[in-house]
């Protein structure tokens, strides 16, 4: 039977750095995921128009059968949609920048989604996200939320526990970064050659096999590979990577040091090499800045010169592993294909010695009736340690905004493996809860 289905889908966060490149990836994938309907929605509607304007041409150059609008209205926004891709960022770059800068002050890794600095922004997020789940429900009750607004393990575990029949799926680009990489070092085309094992959490987990479809292990060449160059390709394929990405990619061989059986997320960085990243941050010109500076000029400078030129004919937009996963996922539940992709879920036995209620991130099958989770087996005993230290972290982040509760917040940050006693986090806190007065709950 003839299958002529055309889809709706809503960028929620139109005003992101990364619609440009979810739009260009919709665009010339429209042989396998046809769109009618393309729309934004933000609460800035003056960083969103920004953006719409330059879309507006692409997609009347390129597909002007599609319909496309961007609107600051929930409810125009959120009617007759069929996939929502949230990317949210509550608080915007000024409170990241506070993220990343208080904690430092304090001699503690400042960073979006790790430490002190995610588990506030954590504390923003979970009620944007929420808010947007509710009017998926209300005015599209059919629709999917694939969802990248971070930190995604908070965001997470808060809609398992808030809206559990929710059709949210959380899920990160960062593995599939590493992933591209691993592809581009074993000489591979793309990432959807090889077949892998990961389990963890969101930013915090391992690969445990890494196979071609033949089923010939890949896991020996990537290690050598890795332990001496950690996932830096280098050459043409970095040439556009920021220095403090570089950076990272580098570290990941020290990383891979303390556990050689296995193959690590870049994040985790930061929790065993916390004094090496303090020691390598500057607390005047944090990741923030260096957004500010790259990204966010590169993608409002294109829409500039889009709009001006009238046209988008030359854009130096193109799709990137954020896009391309987002939409491979959204054509995956649409097609029912089970392809395999990573996502972060509740647990439920996937790994079988950490606590089912925790929200990991495995591999599952994508069907039209979302995510299946693989079970991953036993974590090892670092790994088990690990995560369950930083999951209580991460469900007393969650307490603490549902019971409005300065302890469970002091606890969270004490447990955190980057911050060295309760004295120190209580002095970030304090900071924070001032610099998080327009955003948080009011903390007993
Ligand atoms: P950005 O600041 O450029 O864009 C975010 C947009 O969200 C802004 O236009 C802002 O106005 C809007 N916004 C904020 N609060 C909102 C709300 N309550 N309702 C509607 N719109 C709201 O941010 P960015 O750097 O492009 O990142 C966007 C998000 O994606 C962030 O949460 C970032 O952490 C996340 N991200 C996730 C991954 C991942 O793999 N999970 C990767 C990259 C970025
Ligand atoms: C971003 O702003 O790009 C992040 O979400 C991840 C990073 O690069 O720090």
């Amino acid at each position: 039977q003839k299958d002529d289905r055309k889809f709706s889908v809503l960028i929620a966060g139109g005003g992101s750095t990364y619609t440009p490149g979810i739009v260009l990836t919709l665009l010339n994938g429209l042989d396998k995921f046809p769109l009618r309907k393309l729309k934004f929605y933000d609460n800035d509607g003056e960083r969103q128009k920004k953006i719409a304007d330059a879309t507006a041409i692409l997609v009347k150059e390129r597909a002007p059968e599609v319909e496309f609008e961007a609107t600051t209205d929930p409810k125009e926004a959120f009617t007759d949609v069929d996939f929502v891709m949230a990317q949210i960022r509550v608080g915007k770059y000024a409170m990241r920048s506070l993220d990343e800068k208080i904690p430092l002050k304090h001699g503690v890794v400042g960073q979006e989604t790790t430490g002190p600095g995610g588990i506030a922004y954590g504390l923003r997020s979970i009620p944007g996200v929420i808010q947007l789940v509710d009017y998926m429900e209300k005015y599209s009750p059919n629709a999917w939320m694939l969802n990248y607004s971070n930190p995604a393990a908070i965001v997470a575990e808060a809609t398992r526990r808030e809206r559990p029949n929710s059709k949210i799926i959380n899920i990160c680009d960062m593995p599939i970064d590493i992933m591209d990489r691993m592809a581009a070092i074993l000489g591979f085309k793309d990432r959807n050659d090889l077949v892998f094992r990961y389990y963890g959490l969101n930013h915090f987990g391992w690969w445990t096999d890494v196979r071609d479809k033949q089923g010939n292990d890949l896991m020996p060449k990537l290690k050598k590979y890795v332990a001496k160059n950690g996932y830096w390709v280098g050459g043409d394929y970095d040439a556009n990577t920021e220095k403090s990405w570089e950076e990272t990619f580098k570290k990941a061989a020290d990383v891979y040091k303390l556990d050689p059986s296995t193959l690590p997320n870049t994040y985790l960085k930061y929790y065993l090499y916390p004094s090496w990243v303090v020691k390598h941050s500057n607390p005047n010109y944090t990741r923030t800045d260096e957004v500010e500076a790259h990204r966010q000029k590169l993608v409002f400078g294109e829409c500039k010169r889009i709009v001006e030129a009238g046209t988008a004919k030359d854009t130096e937009f193109k799709p990137d592993e954020h896009s391309t996963y987002i939409v491979d996922l959204c054509t995956a539940i649409a097609y029912n294909t089970h392809q395999r992709m990573l996502a972060i879920i509740p647990n439920e036995g996937a790994i079988s010695n950490i606590d089912p209620t925790a929200t990991v991130e495995v591999p599952c099958l994508f069907g039209s009736n979302g995510p299946e989770r693989l079970s991953m087996g036993k974590a090892a005993t670092f790994q088990q340690g690990m995560i369950t230290e930083q999951n209580s972290v991460e469900k007393l982040a969650v307490d603490a905004w549902q019971e409005h509760s300065y302890t469970k917040l002091w606890e969270a940050f004490s447990l955190c493996k980057i911050v060295p006693d309760a004295g120190i986090a209580k002095d970030i806190l304090d900071d924070m809860v001032v610099a998080n007065k327009d955003y948080w709950p009011e903390l007993k």
